[in-house]
């Protein structure tokens, strides 16, 4: 349990405070969808060392879409995401989840906390507890009182695990080790771990890699199924994958928008082919 705290929510809890405890029982912020949109970056400037990773970007994100994210590397997509989630601060320009929660001026937990998750590509799974046990440890991170974390499972709680465990496909691998799941299976767990903690909106950074096909399509599948009730934004360089979501695309490029539109539109734009598809 120690070693989850840590890896998962970044915290040891023998050494943080009582502060830092109580902080994830507070109140989650409002998150004000009144305009329908749910990300709004706006001229987003980012540098390291005099070199222009994001340059005065632009990005709206409606409540409930799938987006997908497309571009070269160096691009500037997971630096993007790096400003999104608080772990990179803009140099410059504003970035807003719903019309009120400014982004910028929050810490990284505060960002997790008030609804945005995020799937990196190496899963952070617990590869000795099973299936179920991960999703209940995910879930209960989320409960704030440090005690609630050896409570027992409530009715509800068990079927929400239970729902999770159906909408990624592993229910019937509940009772197995985690670390005997296939490399698709583990990514799966853990969008599963995400969900548990019930995000408004999903960054999920090449989430296909290292897929099988058959694994590539399910997950397409999968977050399809998401969008709606979340809001997703996908950066992969599988095409197949991109088409089979179906979302809006925005192709980055030297860290601004080059193109945006339905995945036929930008494939046909003669500088996306020239930046990226015609290599
Ligand atoms: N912490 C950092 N320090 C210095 N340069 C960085 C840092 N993070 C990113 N960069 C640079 O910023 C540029 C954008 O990187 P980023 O990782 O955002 O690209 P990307 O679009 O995600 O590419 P890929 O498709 O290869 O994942 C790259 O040139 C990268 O080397
Ligand atoms: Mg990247």
């Amino acid at each position: 349990m120690r070693e989850f705290l840590r890896k998962v929510i970044g915290i040891d809890p023998e050494k943080c405070s009582p502060e830092y405890r109580v902080g994830y029982s507070g109140k989650r912020r409002t998150l004000d969808l009144s305009h329908n949109v749910i990300l709004y970056l706006e001229d987003i400037t980012v540098s390291f060392d005099g070199f222009t990773a994001l340059n005065k970007l632009n990005l709206a994100i409606d409540a409930g879409e799938l987006r997908c994210i497309i571009g070269p590397n160096g691009a500037g997509k997971t630096t993007m995401m790096d400003v999104i989630t608080g772990k990179t601060r803009p140099d410059s320009g504003t970035a807003f989840f719903g019309q009120s929660i400014d982004l910028t001026h929050l810490s990284e937990p505060e960002i997790a906390h008030a609804g945005i998750g995020r799937k990196f590509q190496k899963p952070t799974i617990f590869e000795q507890h099973s299936v179920f046990e991960n999703l209940e440890l995910a879930m209960k991170t989320d409960k704030g009182a440090y005690t609630s974390l050896f409570a027992e499972l409530g009715d509800d709680e068990r079927d929400r695990i239970a729902d999770t465990l159906r909408q990624i496909r592993l229910d019937t691998q509940a009772e197995r080790p985690a670390g005997l799941l296939s490399h698709g299976q583990k990514q799966w767990l853990e969008i599963g771990m995400l969900l548990m903690q019930e995000p408004k909106l999903l960054l999920l950074d090449e989430p296909v890699a290292g897929m099988t096909d058959d694994e590539t399509m399910r997950t397409a599948e999968l977050f399809v199924s998401l969008a709606g009730k979340h809001s997703l934004v996908v950066v992969e360089h599988d095409m197949a994958f991109i088409k089979e979501l179906g979302g809006k695309v925005s192709v980055l490029h030297e860290g601004s928008v080059l193109a945006e539109g339905d995945l036929d539109s930008v494939q046909n734009d003669q500088r996306v082919v020239e930046v990226y598809l015609g290599r």
